[in-house]
């Protein structure tokens, strides 16, 4: 392998391409207002201004529902954990700064949408919301910290900041666009299914920035970026591990399709990985190409631990409906 490229170098060669896909993202970007997405008629005071407390019975969402959007409110209420490492890693300077600051305002939109919309409908419960937020906010994300710290030396990756950065929000934007989307389809009103579906039209914008500039990090330098997307993928874990109800919600948002192990392989892995032609490529040196084997390795090894996972999954609901099945029909009826 040739002289690793600093950061600095990194970002001073790649700004003009940045500065592209800025433009391109603004060209793209429509203009939409929280407040057009929210049925404020439904709102009402709480306790304190003299209305009523949240109650389950107020909520018109599945507990799925509710469970995957905390999931999702919490992940866009990190931002400023995000945008810690990002503006930390990427430049303030020229497009990368316009960049770190449109992007950063385009998320809180995001969550100032969700809260609004959450607390009119009396979706789910506000206490715990705050609570949760508190927790989520008060521990950070640092999702570099992951990949550094997974099962690589930190010494062996130095100054890739910026490289394990523009990886992870490519897939982390592609992961929250997919669980946006498939939350709108089980919330089971058009107002939320509508609202998401915005949000999840603006992660996908992102994620082609985020993308575009990966693969051009790829063209500058293989195997430093090659490196940076196996350590990604090989450590990825999404926002909210901090939220104590993360693993159940995890569980129930799996079970109902809205992510799973086969939609983060398929649906978020695997595109990415072929639009920058991993396994096609023919510039990595040795090294380069070692770590290619060892992101095959790890894909193919996580294709049968899913496969695991899903006969086990299957398993469980064939039993549960046969027991289902072969209750008496009085207990059925109730
Ligand atoms: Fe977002
Ligand atoms: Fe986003």
């Amino acid at each position: 392998m040739g002289r690793l490229l600093t950061q600095l170098e990194l970002l001073t060669e790649l700004e003009p391409i940045a500065a592209d896909n800025v433009n391109r993202h603004l060209s793209m970007a429509k203009a939409w207002h929280p407040h057009d997405y929210v049925p404020w008629d439904e709102g009402r005071n709480f306790a304190a201004m003299g209305g009523v407390d949240w109650d389950p019975s107020q909520s018109q969402l599945s507990d799925v529902a509710k469970a995957a959007m905390i999931t999702n409110l919490l992940t866009e209420d990190n931002l400023p954990s995000y945008h810690r490492v990002i503006a930390e890693n990427f430049s303030q300077d020229g497009a990368w700064g316009t960049w770190v600051g449109r992007w950063t305002a385009e998320e809180n939109r995001h969550g100032i949408v969700l809260r609004d919309y959450l607390v009119v409908t009396r979706g789910v419960d506000p206490v715990e919301l705050e609570n949760a937020r508190m927790i989520a906010m008060t521990t950070g994300f640092d999702p570099l910290a992951v990949a550094k710290y997974g099962t690589i030396d930190p010494s062996e990756v130095p100054d890739t900041g910026f490289l394990l950065g523009v990886a992870y929000v490519t897939f982390q934007e592609l992961a929250t666009r997919l669980s946006h989307r498939n939350t709108g389809r089980v919330c089971n009103d058009a107002i939320a299914d509508k609202m998401l579906q915005r949000i999840a039209a603006d992660e996908n914008l992102h994620m082609i920035f985020y993308r575009n500039m990966c693969g051009a990090a790829l063209d500058l330098a293989p195997d430093q970026a090659i490196e940076a997307i196996a350590l990604t993928l090989m450590n990825f874990q999404m926002p909210g591990a901090e939220n104590p109800n993360f693993r159940r919600y995890g569980a129930l948002m799996a079970k109902h399709g809205i992510y799973d192990m086969r939609q983060h392989l398929e649906d978020v892995v695997m595109p990415v990985l072929r639009i920058w032609k991993i396994f096609e490529r023919t510039d990595f040196t040795a090294a380069g190409e070692q770590t290619r084997e060892k992101l095959a390795d790890y894909l193919a090894k996580y294709e049968r631990d899913m496969l695991k996972f899903e006969e086990r999954r299957d398993r469980i609901a064939a039993r549960q409906a046969s027991k289902r099945d072969s209750a008496p029909l009085t207990t059925t009826l109730r």
